[in-house]
């Protein structure tokens, strides 16, 4: 079974072609460059992007693969959540090619998309990763979930504000260092060699009522009073950075704990763009080997938002032989 994957929800024009749950090609071409200039998405550039590049992206992913239009048994396309006009480029041009190629067409949850990200690899997950809980830790996005099966993703804990990747842009921003913030911040923390770091506050740690949910809104405004009253030399953004990711991997790494101990599962799968950095990387490794704790990360190049992902939720959705053909 040939599956066609197709992702415009935010800034990516991503396309991917997938056989069997194997990922044969993925294209993605980010309109990230035109969006720098204002420090964060702006909606209108990112559709008329997918506008301009969704055919083209298609079409090299279909070549990658090998592949054509009449080799396709399947389009999964992200029907939301995400930028209503990016999601309409999408939804539009993969009803197209449905139409007219008489295929069958299956409309895919971006988030969801994000936790299966962590089990391309993995054969057979629909047997044999759950129950596992997933984290979906990016830009729009940081949630928790106590995942049972493929159709059964429960809503444990998300942020009540800012998501985490959100609040790594809003600091680079801050600190006048470009966009997109996460890449970014990382190489200054690395490049912090002091001790003196800053206890910038890790927010909702002690409520119970909150005790899945994330903050960080709390976090960006404690770095920009910082950053106001500081000497603003290059070495003060490097220790801001590394207390402000510090801060951040701490609460991440504290919720994911409780959301183990409060399933009691034994399995944990963190996607999302922020998936990227590489200190929170190590801590999700040292967690799972301290506690026994069965650990699914994307690969690097399946963090940030991507096809394949889609493809691979739309293809086990499909052999399900679940009614979701939404659109
Ligand atoms: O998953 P993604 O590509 O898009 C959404 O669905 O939101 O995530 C993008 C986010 C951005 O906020 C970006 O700053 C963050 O992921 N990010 C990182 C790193 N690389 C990307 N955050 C921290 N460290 C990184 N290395
Ligand atoms: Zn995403």
């Amino acid at each position: 079974m040939v599956t066609l994957g197709i992702e415009t929800s935010c800034d990516e024009t991503a396309a991917a072609v997938m056989a069997d749950g194997k990922v044969l090609s993925g294209r993605v071409s980010s309109s990230v460059h035109l969006h720098a200039r204002y420090g964060g998405v702006v909606p209108e550039i990112a559709s008329r992007y997918h506008v301009e590049y969704i055919f083209s992206v298609c079409k090299k992913a279909l070549e990658d693969a090998k592949k054509s239009v009449k080799d396709i048994d399947l389009i999964a396309v992200t029907e939301s959540p995400g930028l209503p006009g990016s999601l309409l480029v999408g939804t539009a041009f993969a009803k197209a090619v449905s139409f007219a190629g008489n295929i069958p067409i299956i409309g895919v949850n971006h988030v969801f998309g994000h936790i299966l990200s962590c089990f391309l690899d993995v054969k057979d997950m629909d047997r044999q990763a759950f129950p596992f809980v997933a984290a979906v830790i990016s830009g729009g996005h940081t949630s928790l979930y106590h995942c049972k099966s493929l159709e059964d993703f429960a809503l444990i804990g998300r942020t009540k504000d800012d998501a985490a990747g959100e609040a790594f842009d809003k600091v680079a921003k801050i600190l006048g260092l470009g966009y997109p913030g996460g890449p970014i911040v990382e190489k200054r923390a690395e490049a912090f060699d002091g001790d003196d770091v800053i206890p910038f506050p890790r927010a909702l740690l002690k409520s119970s009522a909150d005790h899945l949910d994330f903050s960080f809104s709390g976090l960006k405004t404690a770095v920009m009073y910082y950053w106001r009253s500081s000497s603003k030399t290059e070495k003060e953004k490097n220790k801001i950075c590394f207390s402000f990711q510090e801060a951040v991997v701490d609460v991440v790494e504290k919720k994911i704990s409780r959301a183990l101990q409060y399933t009691g599962v034994e399995r944990l799968a963190v996607g999302g763009g922020v998936v990227n950095n590489g200190v929170l990387r190590k801590r999700l490794h040292a967690l799972s080997e301290k506690n026994k704790i069965e650990l699914y990360l994307p690969k690097k190049k399946y963090c940030g938002d991507n096809a394949a992902m889609i493809a691979s939720l739309g293809e086990k959705y499909y052999k399900l032989a679940e009614k979701k053909t939404l659109l």
